[in-house]
Parts: structure tokens; C-alpha cells; sequence
């Protein structure tokens, strides 16, 4: 069945069945996003590099100077694992959305009794938050932009939401500039891959990113600051395969199914690999405090 792109619905039904299936979960654990192994990079157990992450991530935008119980959106939330890592570690009170009802189902599912009151989920579009304006004192968006078709307007509800004041940290599979170098012939044919592959619309470049970031709050003064963290990051594409090999259980459990998923996201994954290391795709982080 086709993953390409064609509206929200695509990219629902895409990660309702990456949730249903298990594979992801089973192999990779609550967190979907890539490890940080550090600078220089270090070998170390994969799902340990994914909660050192969001530590590096909050750590980063500043998130570990929030006073305990502040408000904090979840854009793009996955299956919660980043939202439980912010309520429990950094005692936030935390709403997750995510466009895939089956994600927010097992997020709920996964989120223990004693957390429920401070890490709490709901099916939303990022594109259309059903939150009142200046609502959150931080908003958190990991890796959830490369699905969105307007990236202006991803920016504009996240910083729409987002008080005077607040903090913003977004984490962003990035395409390099065009405007750096154009994109040659195999570049161009890996990239319509990656696109496709996984209901990806398009994805921004850390300046494209940027800007919109910063026209949001156009003429409040607010400054994005990007880092790019690709080499940090870049081990977790071959442990995303290696962890077949080294709990291949996982993959098993699930019968002839599970072995096809997992062979089909391989190239994908491989590909991934390729383009973050030529430089072709980088892995951006942003992180602002919009003016009071
Ligand atoms: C690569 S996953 C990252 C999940 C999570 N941030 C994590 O780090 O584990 C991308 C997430 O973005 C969500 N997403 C994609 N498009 C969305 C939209 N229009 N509105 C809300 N969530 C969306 C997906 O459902 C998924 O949860």
C-alpha cells in the first residue's frame, strides 16, 4: 500500500498502522525519533541514545528552566514518549497531540495511572490546534514537521498557542537549501523516496525553517536560534536496523507480517543514512522565546 502523501488522512492512516502493527514499538520502544550519541559520536544501546535526546533537546531550548508544572504542548507527540519523559523528569504538565488516533490511544494506554493528571493526550491536526491563543508556556515539536504541507502555518499555530514569553523548541528532518546547491540527479530521485515513502509532503530547510519560525511573531523582535545536530544524531539510522538483528524477536513475534515490515522500511532507512550523511538531508534543531 502506497505511504506517499495526499493529505492528513494519508499521514493518520500511515502512522495507525506503524501503531497497530507494533514493529516500531517493539523494536524501537515510545520514542519515535532518532538518539543523540553525543559529540563525538559514541557507540551506546539505542534506546538509551532516543531518552538522551529529548535530555539533550530539553537542555538545549532551556525547557530544564521551567518552573514545575508549567503548561507544555507536545506538537507531533508520537505514542508519548517524550511528553511522559518532560512530566516525570521535568515535572511539566504536558498535553501530547498527534493526527493519528491509534497513537493517542496507545499513548494513553502506556502513560501510567499516577501521570495521567499531568501528561495527557488528544487527537489533534497541528495545522488547526483546537487550543485558545497564548494557552502553553512552552511548545515542544519533535520531528513532526517533514508531515506538515504548510510549514508557515505549522509555525504560525505553534507560536500562536504559545505565550509571551514562552519557549519553543522544534527538532526537524531538514532538506539542504536549494538555494545552497541544487539538488543533482540522484539526490533528486533518493529525495522523491524519502518524501514518498513516508507520507512526507516536503521538508524545509533549517533556514526555510527559520524564517518561518520568525515571521510568525513578525515585528515582536523573536530570534530562532538552529543548531545542527546530524552527526550527533546520525548512528541511529543503522542501529534502527541493527536492532532487528539484535532483538530479532521482536520482529519474529509478529510473524511473516513483521518480517515484511521490516524489510520494507530498510531501504528507506538506508537511504536516510545516505542522505544525512552527503548532506543532502540535516537534522535541525530550533529553539526561541517569543518576546514578551
Ligand atoms: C516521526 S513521528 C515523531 C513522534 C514524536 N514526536 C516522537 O518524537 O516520538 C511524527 C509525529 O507527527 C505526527 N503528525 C504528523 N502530521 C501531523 C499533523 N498534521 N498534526 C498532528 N500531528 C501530526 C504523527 O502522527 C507522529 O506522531
Amino acid at each position: 500500500m502506497s505511504r506517499a502523501y495526499t493529505d492528513s488522512a494519508s499521514v493518520a492512516q500511515a502512522y495507525d498502522r506503524w501503531t497497530t502493527d507494533q514493529l516500531l514499538e517493539r523494536l524501537w520502544g515510545e520514542h519515535i525519533h532518532l538518539g543523540h550519541y553525543g559529540t563525538p559520536p559514541r557507540s551506546r544501546d539505542f534506546r538509551a541514545a532516543k531518552e538522551d535526546f529529548v535530555h539533550e533537546l530539553v537542555r538545549w531550548s532551556g525547557f530544564d528552566q521551567l518552573a514545575p508544572g508549567s503548561r507544555v504542548l507536545d506538537v507531533g507527540c508520537g505514542i508519548g514518549g517524550s511528553a511522559r519523559m518532560l512530566a516525570h523528569h521535568y515535572k511539566l504538565d504536558v498535553l501530547g497531540i498527534s493526527i493519528s488516533p491509534a497513537q493517542i490511544d496507545r499513548a494513553r494506554l502506556l502513560t501510567p495511572e499516577g501521570q495521567s493528571k499531568t501528561c495527557r493526550f488528544a487527537v489533534m491536526d497541528a495545522l488547526a490546534l483546537e487550543l485558545p491563543d497564548q494557552s502553553f508556556d512552552a511548545v515542544w515539536s519533535v520531528e513532526a514537521s517533514p508531515h506538515m504541507p504548510n510549514k508557515q502555518r505549522y509555525a504560525d499555530e505553534l507560536l500562536r498557542v504559545l505565550r509571551p514569553g514562552g519557549l519553543l523548541s522544534v527538532a526537524d528532518w531538514n532538506r539542504r537549501d536549494p538555494g545552497d546547491r541544487p539538488l543533482n540527479r540522484r539526490e533528486q530521485w533518493v529525495m522523491r523516496q524519502l518524501l514518498d515513502n513516508w507520507s512526507h509532503p516536503e521538508f524545509a530547510s533549517i533556514k526555510s525553517l527559520k524564517r518561518n519560525l520568525e515571521a510568525s511573531a513578525a515585528g515582536s523582535g523573536l530570534r530562532i536560534d538552529t543548531a545542527d545536530w546530524t552527526t550527533p544524531t546520525l548512528p541511529s539510522w543503522i542501529d534502527s536496523i541493527l536492532e532487528g538483528v539484535r532483538r530479532p524477536g521482536a520482529i519474529l513475534s509478529l510473524g511473516a507480517n513483521g518480517i515484511v515490515q521490516g524489510l520494507r522500511e530498510s531501504p528507506t532507512i538506508l537511504m536516510m543514512h545516505w542522505a544525512f550523511s552527503t548532506g543532502l538531508m540535516q537534522f535541525g534543531v530550533f529553539r526561541g522565546r517569543k518576546p514578551a
